[in-house]
């Protein structure tokens, strides 16, 4: 079944996307030196398409795959593909998953944003052997993860505070050990109006904890960390 995981809370992913413009930069920064005539840019597990304007912004020639599984997630990625004209031409959306998603024979680059955890050991070994098969030698696969090295208790915290109109929208995130290796996370969200909760959505979604440099060493490609939570890796 196709993993529809994030779909409780797509309507208000953007408003905690509005913090990441750190990576942003980052992804702009590793991309400027991808052959794009190669083959597409592939956005795997693209959400609502923060980083495909991001990766279209880089690289004015790139076609990009954005693969996601969560149908109310594309939704709205579908809807800002189809709301710019240059965009809507470069930009193919495939309802997938990393595991599954049919990939063209050639890939350019790989961006695996906020994604790489959903997938187990196994799971991320046979994807990296389908993007080794795909990317040339030195091609950036560019990935963001949790800073968490290890499961650990994380008592609740506010990430996100957002006013639309008249009301305030707010994010809240806690998480628990599930595992050696796998985090549960509850994400908490409230809209209210003049301090009165009008509703309260809350989902759960387990993470592996990899690291960037977990990942290096798994692919046994080089690679190096370019903050606390982005890295590239490169075949
Ligand atoms: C934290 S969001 C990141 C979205 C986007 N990459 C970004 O950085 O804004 C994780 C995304 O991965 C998707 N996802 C979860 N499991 C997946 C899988 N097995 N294959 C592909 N995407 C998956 C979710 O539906 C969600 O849109």
């Amino acid at each position: 079944m196709m993993s529809e995981s994030y779909s409780p809370v797509a309507e208000f992913y953007d408003l905690a996307a509005r913090t990441q413009t750190e990576t942003a930069r980052l992804l702009t920064e590793t991309l400027a030196d991808v052959d794009t005539g190669y083959g597409p840019v592939l956005d795997l597990g693209a959400g609502t398409g923060r980083a495909v304007e991001t990766i279209a912004a880089a690289l004015p020639d790139a076609r990009i795959l954005a693969v996601e599984p969560a149908t109310a997630m594309r939704a709205v990625l579908l809807s800002r593909v189809v709301s710019d004209d240059d965009l809507r031409r470069r930009v193919t959306v495939l309802a997938d998953t990393a595991q599954n998603a049919p990939l063209p024979d050639r890939l350019s680059a790989v961006v695996l944003l906020g994604m790489v955890g959903h997938l187990d050991r196994q799971e991320r070994t046979a994807l990296w052997q389908r993007l080794a098969d795909r990317l040339p030698a030195g091609a950036p696969v560019i990935v963001e993860v949790i800073p968490l090295p290890a499961p650990a208790s994380m008592p609740e915290m506010r990430f996100a505070r957002e006013s639309v109109g008249e009301d305030d929208y707010e994010g809240w995130i806690s998480g628990e050990p599930a595992g050696p290796d796998l985090m549960r996370w509850r994400t908490r969200w409230t809209v209210s109006r003049q301090q009165r909760i009008l509703r309260t959505v809350e989902y759960v979604n387990d993470w592996y904890t990899v690291g960037v440099q977990d990942l290096i060493a798994e692919t046994g490609w080089s690679g190096l960390a370019l903050s606390s939570n982005v890295g590239v890796l490169r075949r």
